[in-house]
Protein backbone atom coordinates (compact mmCIF):
# COMPACT_ATOMS: atom_id res chain seq x y z
CA UNK A 1 0.00 0.00 0.00
CA UNK A 2 1.22 3.52 -0.66
CA UNK A 3 1.65 5.95 1.63
CA UNK A 4 -0.80 8.26 2.20
CA UNK A 5 -0.11 12.07 2.63
CA UNK A 6 0.01 13.37 5.64
CA UNK A 7 -1.75 16.43 4.20
CA UNK A 8 -4.87 14.13 3.02
CA UNK A 9 -4.75 12.71 6.83
CA UNK A 10 -4.86 16.10 8.18
CA UNK A 11 -7.47 17.25 5.98
CA UNK A 12 -9.42 13.76 7.57
CA UNK A 13 -8.95 14.76 10.83
CA UNK A 14 -9.96 18.41 10.23
CA UNK A 15 -13.72 17.22 8.75
CA UNK A 16 -14.30 14.10 11.14
CA UNK A 17 -15.78 14.78 14.44
CA UNK A 18 -14.30 12.12 17.41
CA UNK A 19 -17.13 12.14 19.39
CA UNK A 20 -19.71 11.75 16.25
CA UNK A 21 -17.44 9.15 15.16
CA UNK A 22 -17.32 6.86 18.34
CA UNK A 23 -20.64 7.74 19.41
CA UNK A 24 -21.73 4.66 16.49
CA UNK A 25 -19.87 2.47 18.62
CA UNK A 26 -20.26 3.59 22.23
CA UNK A 27 -22.83 4.61 23.93
CA UNK A 28 -21.25 8.23 25.32
CA UNK A 29 -22.85 10.21 28.04
CA UNK A 30 -22.12 14.15 28.12
CA UNK A 31 -20.15 15.03 30.68
CA UNK A 32 -19.63 18.63 30.82
CA UNK A 33 -17.26 19.64 27.83
CA UNK A 34 -16.56 15.80 27.16
CA UNK A 35 -18.08 12.61 26.88
CA UNK A 36 -17.97 9.61 29.01
CA UNK A 37 -18.82 5.85 28.50
CA UNK A 38 -17.45 2.49 29.64
CA UNK A 39 -14.07 1.84 27.56
CA UNK A 40 -14.51 -0.41 25.06
CA UNK A 41 -11.44 -1.69 25.21
CA UNK A 42 -11.59 -3.26 28.71
CA UNK A 43 -13.93 -4.73 30.82
CA UNK A 44 -15.36 -1.82 33.42
CA UNK A 45 -18.53 -1.23 34.82
CA UNK A 46 -17.72 2.44 35.95
CA UNK A 47 -16.78 5.36 33.10
CA UNK A 48 -13.54 6.14 32.58
CA UNK A 49 -13.34 6.56 28.79
CA UNK A 50 -13.52 9.73 27.96
CA UNK A 51 -13.66 11.81 24.71
CA UNK A 52 -12.87 15.44 24.31
CA UNK A 53 -14.27 16.89 21.63
CA UNK A 54 -12.19 19.88 21.97
CA UNK A 55 -9.23 18.29 21.76
CA UNK A 56 -10.23 15.37 19.67
CA UNK A 57 -8.77 12.63 21.30
CA UNK A 58 -10.15 9.98 23.37
CA UNK A 59 -8.29 8.64 26.64
CA UNK A 60 -9.07 5.62 29.06
CA UNK A 61 -8.03 6.50 32.10
CA UNK A 62 -9.09 2.62 33.56
CA UNK A 63 -6.62 0.88 30.95
CA UNK A 64 -4.85 3.83 29.41
CA UNK A 65 -5.82 3.52 25.86
CA UNK A 66 -5.91 6.42 23.80
CA UNK A 67 -5.72 8.48 20.99
CA UNK A 68 -7.27 10.22 17.86
CA UNK A 69 -10.27 9.30 15.94
CA UNK A 70 -8.04 7.46 14.07
CA UNK A 71 -6.31 5.43 16.49
CA UNK A 72 -9.78 4.68 17.56
CA UNK A 73 -10.91 3.45 14.44
CA UNK A 74 -7.98 1.01 14.08
CA UNK A 75 -8.19 -0.23 17.70
CA UNK A 76 -12.09 -0.88 17.35
CA UNK A 77 -12.31 -2.27 13.94
CA UNK A 78 -8.92 -3.71 14.12
CA UNK A 79 -8.09 -2.20 10.62
CA UNK A 80 -4.29 -1.19 9.57
CA UNK A 81 -4.09 2.70 9.47
CA UNK A 82 -4.17 3.03 5.67
CA UNK A 83 -7.51 0.87 5.60
CA UNK A 84 -8.95 3.20 8.64
CA UNK A 85 -7.60 6.51 6.53
CA UNK A 86 -9.60 4.81 4.13
CA UNK A 87 -12.52 4.91 5.95
CA UNK A 88 -12.82 8.27 7.31
CA UNK A 89 -11.79 9.43 4.39
CA UNK A 90 -15.24 8.31 2.74
CA UNK A 91 -16.97 9.65 5.46
CA UNK A 92 -15.11 12.87 5.40
CA UNK A 93 -15.76 13.05 1.88
CA UNK A 94 -11.90 13.50 1.79
CA UNK A 95 -10.53 11.69 -1.81
CA UNK A 96 -7.71 9.63 -1.55
CA UNK A 97 -5.26 10.92 -4.69
CA UNK A 98 -5.06 7.24 -6.40
CA UNK A 99 -1.66 5.48 -5.25
CA UNK A 100 1.17 4.44 -8.15
CA UNK A 101 1.44 1.85 -5.60
CA UNK A 102 4.92 0.18 -5.10
CA UNK A 103 6.03 -2.91 -7.32
CA UNK A 104 3.37 -5.19 -7.63
CA UNK A 105 0.47 -3.72 -6.38
CA UNK A 106 -2.29 -2.35 -8.37
CA UNK A 107 -4.46 0.62 -7.70
CA UNK A 108 -6.40 0.97 -4.46
CA UNK A 109 -10.07 -0.69 -4.10
CA UNK A 110 -11.56 2.58 -4.35
CA UNK A 111 -10.78 3.01 -7.47
CA UNK A 112 -11.13 -0.57 -8.47
CA UNK A 113 -14.54 -0.10 -7.18
CA UNK A 114 -15.06 3.46 -9.18
CA UNK A 115 -13.43 1.46 -12.23
CA UNK A 116 -16.27 -1.26 -12.17
CA UNK A 117 -18.82 1.18 -11.26
CA UNK A 118 -17.91 2.86 -14.51
CA UNK A 119 -17.77 -0.18 -16.31
CA UNK A 120 -21.84 -1.35 -15.29
CA UNK A 121 -22.49 1.92 -15.56
CA UNK A 122 -21.70 1.96 -19.67
CA UNK A 123 -23.10 -1.47 -19.89
CA UNK A 124 -26.57 -0.27 -18.75
CA UNK A 125 -26.36 2.75 -20.99
CA UNK A 126 -25.80 0.39 -23.66
CA UNK A 127 -28.39 -1.95 -22.77
CA UNK A 128 -30.44 1.07 -23.30
CA UNK A 129 -29.96 1.56 -26.82
CA UNK A 130 -30.19 -1.88 -27.18
CA UNK A 131 -33.16 -4.54 -28.69
CA UNK A 132 -34.22 -5.70 -25.26
CA UNK A 133 -33.95 -1.97 -24.01
CA UNK A 134 -37.11 -1.03 -25.98
CA UNK A 135 -39.26 -1.47 -23.18
CA UNK A 136 -36.95 0.74 -20.46
CA UNK A 137 -36.57 3.23 -23.10
CA UNK A 138 -40.50 4.01 -23.96
CA UNK A 139 -40.90 4.09 -20.02
CA UNK A 140 -37.82 6.95 -19.29
CA UNK A 141 -39.60 8.73 -22.57
CA UNK A 142 -43.00 8.34 -21.70
CA UNK A 143 -41.71 9.97 -17.93
CA UNK A 144 -40.71 12.91 -20.46
CA UNK A 145 -36.54 12.43 -20.16
CA UNK A 146 -35.05 13.79 -23.46
CA UNK A 147 -32.14 11.65 -25.05
CA UNK A 148 -29.56 14.69 -23.78
CA UNK A 149 -30.91 13.92 -20.27
CA UNK A 150 -30.39 10.14 -20.79
CA UNK A 151 -26.65 10.96 -21.70
CA UNK A 152 -26.15 13.53 -18.98
CA UNK A 153 -26.86 11.66 -16.05
CA UNK A 154 -26.05 8.34 -17.58
CA UNK A 155 -29.65 6.36 -17.26
CA UNK A 156 -29.39 3.08 -18.61
CA UNK A 157 -30.93 -0.47 -18.49
CA UNK A 158 -30.72 -3.53 -15.88
CA UNK A 159 -31.73 -6.57 -18.31
CA UNK A 160 -34.25 -8.82 -17.46
CA UNK A 161 -31.49 -11.41 -16.56
CA UNK A 162 -29.98 -13.05 -13.44
CA UNK A 163 -26.13 -13.03 -14.36
CA UNK A 164 -25.98 -10.44 -17.66
CA UNK A 165 -23.58 -8.00 -15.36
CA UNK A 166 -21.63 -10.36 -13.58
CA UNK A 167 -20.79 -12.37 -17.04
CA UNK A 168 -20.29 -9.08 -18.80
CA UNK A 169 -18.03 -7.85 -16.11
CA UNK A 170 -16.14 -10.91 -15.67
CA UNK A 171 -15.24 -11.01 -19.83
CA UNK A 172 -14.25 -7.09 -18.92
CA UNK A 173 -11.76 -9.09 -16.30
CA UNK A 174 -13.33 -7.90 -13.40
CA UNK A 175 -13.12 -10.73 -10.28
CA UNK A 176 -16.03 -11.79 -9.61
CA UNK A 177 -15.65 -11.16 -5.67
CA UNK A 178 -14.92 -7.63 -6.85
CA UNK A 179 -18.02 -7.44 -8.54
CA UNK A 180 -19.83 -8.38 -4.89
CA UNK A 181 -17.41 -5.76 -3.37
CA UNK A 182 -18.91 -2.90 -5.62
CA UNK A 183 -22.47 -4.35 -4.41
CA UNK A 184 -23.51 -5.34 -8.12
CA UNK A 185 -23.91 -8.89 -7.70
CA UNK A 186 -25.09 -11.15 -4.51
CA UNK A 187 -23.61 -14.16 -3.09
CA UNK A 188 -25.74 -16.78 -4.03
CA UNK A 189 -26.42 -19.57 -0.76
CA UNK A 190 -26.38 -22.81 -2.63
CA UNK A 191 -22.77 -22.85 -3.98
CA UNK A 192 -24.31 -21.29 -7.03
CA UNK A 193 -23.14 -18.28 -8.63
CA UNK A 194 -23.56 -14.86 -7.44
CA UNK A 195 -26.05 -13.14 -9.03
CA UNK A 196 -27.15 -9.39 -10.44
CA UNK A 197 -28.51 -7.49 -7.84
CA UNK A 198 -30.04 -4.60 -10.49
CA UNK A 199 -32.26 -7.01 -12.71
CA UNK A 200 -35.32 -5.34 -15.35
CA UNK A 201 -34.81 -2.27 -13.81
CA UNK A 202 -33.98 1.97 -15.35
CA UNK A 203 -30.95 2.55 -13.50
CA UNK A 204 -30.00 6.09 -12.27
CA UNK A 205 -26.06 5.84 -11.26
CA UNK A 206 -25.29 7.95 -8.52
CA UNK A 207 -22.15 10.05 -8.26
CA UNK A 208 -19.80 11.54 -5.53
CA UNK A 209 -18.84 14.98 -5.88
CA UNK A 210 -15.71 14.04 -8.27
CA UNK A 211 -17.81 12.76 -11.03
CA UNK A 212 -16.95 9.03 -9.64
CA UNK A 213 -20.09 6.20 -9.87
CA UNK A 214 -20.46 5.37 -6.25
CA UNK A 215 -23.48 3.22 -6.53
CA UNK A 216 -26.87 2.53 -8.50
CA UNK A 217 -30.23 2.78 -8.15
CA UNK A 218 -32.97 1.20 -10.08
CA UNK A 219 -36.38 1.42 -11.04
CA UNK A 220 -38.91 -0.51 -11.64
CA UNK A 221 -40.95 0.53 -14.88
CA UNK A 222 -44.52 -1.05 -13.57
CA UNK A 223 -45.81 -0.67 -10.10
CA UNK A 224 -43.98 -4.15 -8.83
CA UNK A 225 -42.19 -3.35 -5.35
CA UNK A 226 -40.26 -2.27 -3.87
CA UNK A 227 -40.35 0.50 -6.51
CA UNK A 228 -36.50 1.63 -5.99
CA UNK A 229 -33.80 -0.95 -5.21
CA UNK A 230 -30.00 0.62 -4.30
CA UNK A 231 -26.33 -0.26 -3.74
CA UNK A 232 -26.20 -1.53 -0.57
CA UNK A 233 -23.31 0.30 1.73
CA UNK A 234 -19.67 -0.47 0.24
CA UNK A 235 -16.43 0.71 0.73
CA UNK A 236 -17.13 3.76 -1.48
CA UNK A 237 -20.92 4.31 -1.00
CA UNK A 238 -22.63 5.33 2.27
CA UNK A 239 -25.96 6.61 1.88
CA UNK A 240 -26.00 9.14 4.41
CA UNK A 241 -23.18 10.83 2.78
CA UNK A 242 -24.17 11.35 -0.79
CA UNK A 243 -26.89 13.72 -2.15
CA UNK A 244 -28.20 12.18 -5.77
CA UNK A 245 -27.54 15.30 -7.99
CA UNK A 246 -24.84 17.44 -6.49
CA UNK A 247 -22.14 16.47 -9.01
CA UNK A 248 -24.34 18.40 -11.63
CA UNK A 249 -25.94 20.94 -9.87
CA UNK A 250 -22.80 22.50 -7.74
CA UNK A 251 -22.16 24.79 -10.30
CA UNK A 252 -25.76 25.89 -10.16
CA UNK A 253 -26.07 25.85 -6.45
CA UNK A 254 -23.12 27.98 -5.87
CA UNK A 255 -24.47 30.46 -8.70
CA UNK A 256 -28.09 30.62 -7.18
CA UNK A 257 -26.60 30.59 -3.78
CA UNK A 258 -29.02 28.24 -2.22
CA UNK A 259 -29.33 24.43 -3.28
CA UNK A 260 -32.84 22.92 -3.69
CA UNK A 261 -33.54 20.05 -1.70
CA UNK A 262 -35.96 17.28 -3.35
CA UNK A 263 -36.41 13.58 -2.31
CA UNK A 264 -36.46 11.32 -5.25
CA UNK A 265 -34.26 11.03 -8.39
CA UNK A 266 -36.68 12.05 -11.00
CA UNK A 267 -37.40 14.91 -9.00
CA UNK A 268 -33.80 16.36 -9.93
CA UNK A 269 -33.40 14.89 -12.55
CA UNK A 270 -36.95 16.49 -14.76
CA UNK A 271 -35.70 19.65 -12.99
CA UNK A 272 -32.49 19.85 -14.42
CA UNK A 273 -33.68 19.01 -17.92
CA UNK A 274 -36.54 22.23 -17.68
CA UNK A 275 -33.13 24.29 -16.51
CA UNK A 276 -33.10 24.28 -12.67
CA UNK A 277 -29.84 23.32 -12.16
CA UNK A 278 -29.32 24.07 -8.47
CA UNK A 279 -31.42 20.64 -7.36
CA UNK A 280 -30.19 18.00 -5.32
CA UNK A 281 -32.00 14.72 -3.81
CA UNK A 282 -31.63 12.93 -0.22
CA UNK A 283 -33.32 9.73 -2.08
CA UNK A 284 -35.26 8.52 0.40
CA UNK A 285 -33.21 8.59 3.53
CA UNK A 286 -34.17 11.48 5.80
CA UNK A 287 -31.34 14.01 5.47
CA UNK A 288 -28.01 13.46 7.70
CA UNK A 289 -25.99 15.41 9.59
CA UNK A 290 -23.16 14.47 6.96
CA UNK A 291 -25.08 15.12 3.80
CA UNK A 292 -25.96 18.40 6.03
CA UNK A 293 -22.32 19.16 5.73
CA UNK A 294 -21.62 18.23 2.16
CA UNK A 295 -24.59 20.69 1.25
CA UNK A 296 -23.37 23.51 3.21
CA UNK A 297 -19.78 23.27 1.39
CA UNK A 298 -21.76 24.55 -1.46
CA UNK A 299 -24.54 27.48 -0.16
CA UNK A 300 -25.46 28.54 3.03
CA UNK A 301 -29.07 27.94 2.03
CA UNK A 302 -31.35 25.15 1.20
CA UNK A 303 -35.16 25.30 0.07
CA UNK A 304 -36.72 22.50 0.62
CA UNK A 305 -39.97 21.86 -1.70
CA UNK A 306 -42.34 19.37 -0.43
CA UNK A 307 -45.34 17.79 -0.99
CA UNK A 308 -48.58 19.00 0.19
CA UNK A 309 -49.28 15.93 2.51
CA UNK A 310 -45.52 16.29 3.89
CA UNK A 311 -45.46 19.63 3.98
CA UNK A 312 -48.79 19.36 6.70
CA UNK A 313 -46.59 17.17 9.31
CA UNK A 314 -44.37 19.16 11.44
CA UNK A 315 -42.64 16.21 12.71
CA UNK A 316 -41.27 15.68 9.15
CA UNK A 317 -39.90 19.94 10.03
CA UNK A 318 -38.39 18.46 12.67
CA UNK A 319 -35.76 16.81 11.11
CA UNK A 320 -34.90 19.95 9.53
CA UNK A 321 -33.35 21.21 12.97
CA UNK A 322 -30.59 19.33 11.72
CA UNK A 323 -29.66 22.15 8.95
CA UNK A 324 -30.80 24.73 11.62
CA UNK A 325 -28.22 23.50 14.06
CA UNK A 326 -25.49 23.26 11.48
CA UNK A 327 -25.81 26.85 10.54
CA UNK A 328 -27.94 27.19 7.37
CA UNK A 329 -30.85 29.56 6.56
CA UNK A 330 -33.81 26.74 5.67
CA UNK A 331 -36.86 27.65 3.64
CA UNK A 332 -39.34 25.75 2.71
CA UNK A 333 -42.51 25.61 0.11
CA UNK A 334 -45.43 23.34 -0.66
CA UNK A 335 -46.43 21.99 -3.84
CA UNK A 336 -50.13 21.62 -4.74
CA UNK A 337 -51.61 18.58 -3.65
CA UNK A 338 -50.51 15.26 -5.37
CA UNK A 339 -47.83 17.08 -7.29
CA UNK A 340 -44.10 16.53 -6.72
CA UNK A 341 -41.00 18.46 -8.44
CA UNK A 342 -41.11 16.09 -10.90
CA UNK A 343 -44.65 16.54 -12.35
CA UNK A 344 -45.00 20.00 -11.30
CA UNK A 345 -42.35 21.32 -13.51
CA UNK A 346 -43.82 19.22 -16.75
CA UNK A 347 -46.97 20.30 -15.58
CA UNK A 348 -46.17 24.20 -14.79
CA UNK A 349 -42.79 24.92 -16.27
CA UNK A 350 -39.55 26.02 -15.15
CA UNK A 351 -40.46 29.53 -14.10
CA UNK A 352 -43.62 28.66 -11.92
CA UNK A 353 -41.51 25.96 -10.24
CA UNK A 354 -38.55 28.23 -9.19
CA UNK A 355 -40.88 31.26 -8.34
CA UNK A 356 -42.26 28.50 -5.69
CA UNK A 357 -38.21 27.81 -4.65
CA UNK A 358 -37.49 31.87 -4.66
CA UNK A 359 -41.07 32.31 -2.30
CA UNK A 360 -40.25 29.69 0.32
CA UNK A 361 -40.97 30.42 3.41
CA UNK A 362 -38.21 30.68 6.30
CA UNK A 363 -38.25 27.77 8.65
CA UNK A 364 -39.84 29.16 11.58
CA UNK A 365 -42.25 31.16 9.97
CA UNK A 366 -43.05 28.15 8.13
CA UNK A 367 -43.26 26.02 11.14
CA UNK A 368 -45.51 28.51 13.09
CA UNK A 369 -47.57 29.42 10.40
CA UNK A 370 -48.40 25.53 10.38
CA UNK A 371 -49.07 24.94 13.69
CA UNK A 372 -50.96 27.56 14.45
CA UNK A 373 -53.60 26.10 11.66
CA UNK A 374 -53.16 22.88 12.88
CA UNK A 375 -53.62 23.66 16.81
CA UNK A 376 -55.20 27.45 17.03
CA UNK A 377 -53.58 30.23 18.25
CA UNK A 378 -54.62 29.41 21.66
CA UNK A 379 -52.33 25.90 21.98
CA UNK A 380 -49.70 28.32 23.21
CA UNK A 381 -47.93 25.17 25.13
CA UNK A 382 -48.00 22.85 22.33
CA UNK A 383 -46.98 25.34 19.64
CA UNK A 384 -44.02 25.98 22.17
CA UNK A 385 -43.14 22.69 22.44
CA UNK A 386 -42.14 22.27 18.83
CA UNK A 387 -41.12 25.84 18.08
CA UNK A 388 -38.54 26.24 20.50
CA UNK A 389 -36.55 23.23 20.18
CA UNK A 390 -36.12 24.37 16.29
CA UNK A 391 -35.67 28.14 17.84
CA UNK A 392 -32.56 26.79 20.54
CA UNK A 393 -30.90 25.42 17.77
CA UNK A 394 -30.47 28.74 16.12
CA UNK A 395 -26.37 29.66 16.69
CA UNK A 396 -26.42 33.02 16.15
CA UNK A 397 -27.68 34.94 19.07
CA UNK A 398 -29.04 37.77 17.54
CA UNK A 399 -31.22 35.30 15.37
CA UNK A 400 -32.58 33.22 17.92
CA UNK A 401 -33.12 36.47 19.85
CA UNK A 402 -35.20 37.57 17.34
CA UNK A 403 -37.06 34.41 16.65
CA UNK A 404 -38.15 34.39 20.39
CA UNK A 405 -39.48 38.00 19.96
CA UNK A 406 -41.60 37.56 17.05
CA UNK A 407 -42.54 33.88 18.62
CA UNK A 408 -44.02 36.18 21.62
CA UNK A 409 -45.42 38.92 19.62
CA UNK A 410 -46.97 35.81 17.60
CA UNK A 411 -48.55 34.06 20.18
CA UNK A 412 -49.46 36.80 22.45
CA UNK A 413 -47.22 35.92 25.24
CA UNK A 414 -44.62 37.66 27.67
CA UNK A 415 -40.98 37.33 25.83
CA UNK A 416 -39.78 36.71 29.61
CA UNK A 417 -41.60 33.29 29.93
CA UNK A 418 -40.21 32.24 26.15
CA UNK A 419 -37.17 33.04 27.63
CA UNK A 420 -37.79 31.12 30.70
CA UNK A 421 -39.31 27.78 28.50
CA UNK A 422 -36.09 28.28 26.30
CA UNK A 423 -34.04 28.07 28.91
CA UNK A 424 -35.64 24.88 29.92
CA UNK A 425 -35.24 23.09 26.45
CA UNK A 426 -32.55 19.84 27.08
CA UNK A 427 -30.25 19.96 24.21
CA UNK A 428 -31.14 17.20 22.33
CA UNK A 429 -27.67 16.38 20.33
CA UNK A 430 -29.35 13.00 19.07
CA UNK A 431 -28.51 14.18 15.74
CA UNK A 432 -24.64 14.29 16.15
CA UNK A 433 -24.36 12.04 18.90
CA UNK A 434 -27.38 9.10 18.02
CA UNK A 435 -26.56 7.46 21.63
CA UNK A 436 -27.03 10.00 23.19
CA UNK A 437 -31.11 10.82 23.15
CA UNK A 438 -31.22 6.96 24.51
CA UNK A 439 -29.59 8.36 27.76
CA UNK A 440 -32.49 8.92 30.24
CA UNK A 441 -31.89 11.27 32.58
CA UNK A 442 -28.27 12.25 31.76
CA UNK A 443 -26.04 14.28 34.13
CA UNK A 444 -27.39 17.70 34.67
CA UNK A 445 -25.57 20.82 34.14
CA UNK A 446 -24.84 22.37 36.83
CA UNK A 447 -23.39 18.67 37.93
CA UNK A 448 -20.74 18.37 35.32
CA UNK A 449 -19.14 22.32 35.84
CA UNK A 450 -19.02 21.67 39.45
CA UNK A 451 -17.75 18.45 38.98
CA UNK A 452 -15.09 19.62 36.76
CA UNK A 453 -14.54 22.46 39.19
CA UNK A 454 -13.94 20.27 41.76
CA UNK A 455 -11.13 18.79 39.69
CA UNK A 456 -9.26 21.34 39.08
CA UNK A 457 -9.59 22.09 42.89
CA UNK A 458 -7.88 18.88 43.60
CA UNK A 459 -5.10 18.80 41.25
CA UNK A 460 -3.87 22.34 41.97
CA UNK A 461 -4.33 24.67 45.01
CA UNK A 462 -4.02 28.19 43.53
CA UNK A 463 -7.64 27.01 41.66
CA UNK A 464 -9.15 26.00 44.97
CA UNK A 465 -8.52 29.36 46.32
CA UNK A 466 -9.72 30.97 43.11
CA UNK A 467 -13.27 29.08 43.72
CA UNK A 468 -12.76 29.65 47.31
CA UNK A 469 -12.54 33.74 47.01
CA UNK A 470 -14.38 34.11 43.84
CA UNK A 471 -17.74 31.69 44.19
CA UNK A 472 -17.85 30.55 47.57
CA UNK A 473 -17.97 26.67 48.14
CA UNK A 474 -21.31 27.38 49.31
CA UNK A 475 -22.55 27.67 45.47
CA UNK A 476 -22.28 24.15 44.89
CA UNK A 477 -25.33 22.50 44.40
CA UNK A 478 -24.07 19.01 44.24
CA UNK A 479 -24.07 17.36 47.72
CA UNK A 480 -21.59 15.19 47.06
CA UNK A 481 -19.28 17.64 45.38
CA UNK A 482 -19.79 19.54 48.27
CA UNK A 483 -18.19 17.05 50.98
CA UNK A 484 -15.71 16.25 48.57
CA UNK A 485 -14.82 20.80 48.20
CA UNK A 486 -14.75 20.30 52.32
CA UNK A 487 -12.13 17.73 52.59
CA UNK A 488 -10.02 19.09 49.56
CA UNK A 489 -10.27 21.90 52.25
CA UNK A 490 -9.56 20.35 54.88
CA UNK A 491 -6.33 18.92 53.39
CA UNK A 492 -5.11 21.94 52.06
CA UNK A 493 -5.17 23.71 55.39
CA UNK A 494 -3.40 21.03 57.05
CA UNK A 495 -0.46 20.15 54.94
CA UNK A 496 1.21 22.60 52.62
CA UNK A 497 1.89 21.19 48.99
CA UNK A 498 -0.60 19.32 46.53
CA UNK A 499 -2.88 16.71 47.62
CA UNK A 500 -2.08 13.39 47.35
CA UNK A 501 -5.37 11.75 45.52
CA UNK A 502 -4.64 8.78 46.90
CA UNK A 503 -4.92 10.15 50.58
CA UNK A 504 -8.46 12.04 49.39
CA UNK A 505 -9.49 8.70 48.17
CA UNK A 506 -9.12 7.04 51.10
CA UNK A 507 -10.61 9.98 53.51
CA UNK A 508 -13.78 9.63 50.87
CA UNK A 509 -14.14 5.49 51.64
CA UNK A 510 -17.54 4.83 52.16
CA UNK A 511 -18.98 7.37 50.47
CA UNK A 512 -19.85 6.16 46.89
CA UNK A 513 -20.89 9.55 45.70
CA UNK A 514 -18.40 11.07 46.68
CA UNK A 515 -16.06 8.97 45.46
CA UNK A 516 -17.50 9.14 41.63
CA UNK A 517 -17.52 12.91 41.81
CA UNK A 518 -13.64 12.41 42.27
CA UNK A 519 -13.04 10.22 40.42
CA UNK A 520 -14.76 11.73 37.49
CA UNK A 521 -13.22 15.42 38.47
CA UNK A 522 -10.05 14.60 38.32
CA UNK A 523 -10.55 12.65 34.78
CA UNK A 524 -12.17 15.68 33.29
CA UNK A 525 -9.46 18.06 35.04
CA UNK A 526 -6.78 15.64 33.67
CA UNK A 527 -7.67 16.11 30.18
CA UNK A 528 -8.82 19.75 30.58
CA UNK A 529 -6.20 22.11 28.35
CA UNK A 530 -6.35 26.01 29.21
CA UNK A 531 -6.83 24.87 32.47
CA UNK A 532 -8.26 29.29 33.32
CA UNK A 533 -10.03 29.67 30.40
CA UNK A 534 -12.01 26.88 31.41
CA UNK A 535 -12.25 26.89 35.12
CA UNK A 536 -13.64 30.54 34.30
CA UNK A 537 -16.00 28.79 32.30
CA UNK A 538 -17.44 26.46 34.78
CA UNK A 539 -17.65 29.52 37.36
CA UNK A 540 -19.56 31.35 35.29
CA UNK A 541 -21.74 28.18 34.14
CA UNK A 542 -22.30 27.07 38.14
CA UNK A 543 -23.36 31.16 38.73
CA UNK A 544 -25.73 31.00 35.74
CA UNK A 545 -27.33 27.89 37.01
CA UNK A 546 -27.48 29.32 40.34
CA UNK A 547 -29.21 32.74 38.30
CA UNK A 548 -31.61 30.68 36.45
CA UNK A 549 -33.03 29.21 39.46
CA UNK A 550 -33.28 32.29 41.18
CA UNK A 551 -35.03 33.41 37.93
CA UNK A 552 -37.35 30.55 38.20
CA UNK A 553 -38.37 31.08 41.59
CA UNK A 554 -39.00 35.10 41.03
CA UNK A 555 -41.14 33.60 37.28
CA UNK A 556 -42.96 31.65 39.81
CA UNK A 557 -43.61 34.79 42.22
CA UNK A 558 -44.17 37.05 38.93
CA UNK A 559 -47.43 34.69 38.09
CA UNK A 560 -48.81 34.79 41.45
CA UNK A 561 -48.64 38.45 41.38
CA UNK A 562 -49.77 38.84 38.34
CA UNK A 563 -52.89 36.77 39.36
CA UNK A 564 -53.78 37.98 42.43
CA UNK A 565 -53.45 41.60 40.77
CA UNK A 566 -50.49 42.83 42.89
CA UNK A 567 -49.30 45.66 40.24
CA UNK A 568 -46.63 47.26 42.76
CA UNK A 569 -45.28 43.25 43.08
CA UNK A 570 -45.35 42.50 39.21
CA UNK A 571 -43.62 45.63 38.46
CA UNK A 572 -40.67 44.78 41.05
CA UNK A 573 -40.56 41.08 40.30
CA UNK A 574 -40.34 41.83 36.56
CA UNK A 575 -37.67 44.51 36.96
CA UNK A 576 -35.65 41.89 38.81
CA UNK A 577 -36.57 38.90 36.32
CA UNK A 578 -34.68 40.60 33.55
CA UNK A 579 -31.84 42.22 35.38
CA UNK A 580 -31.11 38.47 35.59
CA UNK A 581 -31.84 38.26 32.22
CA UNK A 582 -29.56 41.30 31.20
CA UNK A 583 -26.70 40.04 33.50
CA UNK A 584 -27.28 36.23 31.80
CA UNK A 585 -26.97 37.67 28.23
CA UNK A 586 -24.24 40.60 28.93
CA UNK A 587 -22.15 37.02 30.74
CA UNK A 588 -22.85 35.69 27.34
CA UNK A 589 -21.90 37.87 25.36
P1 LIG B 1 -41.10 8.15 -9.16
O1 LIG B 1 -42.27 7.33 -8.77
O2 LIG B 1 -40.20 7.46 -10.12
O3 LIG B 1 -41.43 9.56 -9.53
O4 LIG B 1 -40.21 8.21 -7.95
P2 LIG B 1 -40.10 9.34 -6.88
O5 LIG B 1 -38.69 9.75 -6.93
O6 LIG B 1 -41.17 10.35 -7.00
O7 LIG B 1 -40.35 8.40 -5.68
P3 LIG B 1 -40.94 8.67 -4.29
O8 LIG B 1 -41.36 10.06 -4.09
O9 LIG B 1 -41.91 7.56 -4.09
O10 LIG B 1 -39.66 8.36 -3.40
C1 LIG B 1 -38.61 9.30 -3.29
C2 LIG B 1 -37.30 8.61 -3.26
O11 LIG B 1 -37.31 7.64 -2.24
C3 LIG B 1 -36.97 7.83 -4.50
O12 LIG B 1 -36.38 8.60 -5.50
C4 LIG B 1 -36.03 6.78 -3.99
O13 LIG B 1 -34.73 7.32 -3.83
C5 LIG B 1 -36.59 6.49 -2.63
N1 LIG B 1 -37.50 5.35 -2.70
C6 LIG B 1 -38.78 5.33 -3.07
N2 LIG B 1 -39.28 4.10 -3.02
C7 LIG B 1 -38.30 3.32 -2.58
C8 LIG B 1 -38.19 1.92 -2.33
O14 LIG B 1 -39.11 1.14 -2.51
N3 LIG B 1 -36.99 1.46 -1.88
C9 LIG B 1 -35.93 2.29 -1.70
N4 LIG B 1 -34.78 1.79 -1.24
N5 LIG B 1 -35.99 3.61 -1.92
C10 LIG B 1 -37.15 4.12 -2.38
MN1 LIG C 1 -42.12 11.14 -8.40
Amino acid sequence: MGTIPQEIIDRILERVDIVEVISEYVQLKRAGRSHKACCPFHNEKTASFVVSPDKQIYHCFGCGAGGNVLNFVMKYENLEFPDAVRKLALRAGVEIPVERGRQGEGPSLYSRIHEINKLAAAFFQNNLRSEKGRGALDYLRSRGIENQTLSDFRLGYALDDWEALRKYLESRKVPVDMVRKAGLSIESDKGRNDYDRFRNRVIFPIFDDRDNIVAFGGRVMDKALPKYINSPETPVYSKSNVLYGLNFSKRGIREKGYAILVEGYMDVVIPFQQGVKNVVATSGTALTPRQADILKRQASTAVLIFDADQAGEAASLRGLDILVEKGMGVRIAALPKGEDPDTFVRKFGREAFEEVAEKAKDLLDYKLELLLKKFGPRSVGTICDEMLPTISRVENAVVRSDYLTRLAEKLGIHEASLRYEIGKVKPDYSYHYASEARIEGSVRNYRSSEVHLLGMAITERKYFEKLDRELGLGMFKDPAVKRVMRSVGEMYAAGDGDINASKLSSRLEGDEQAKQAFMEGLAKADITEEKDRVLEDCILRVRKENRDEEIKILTIRLKEAQDSRDDAGVRDLADRINKLYKERAHRHA
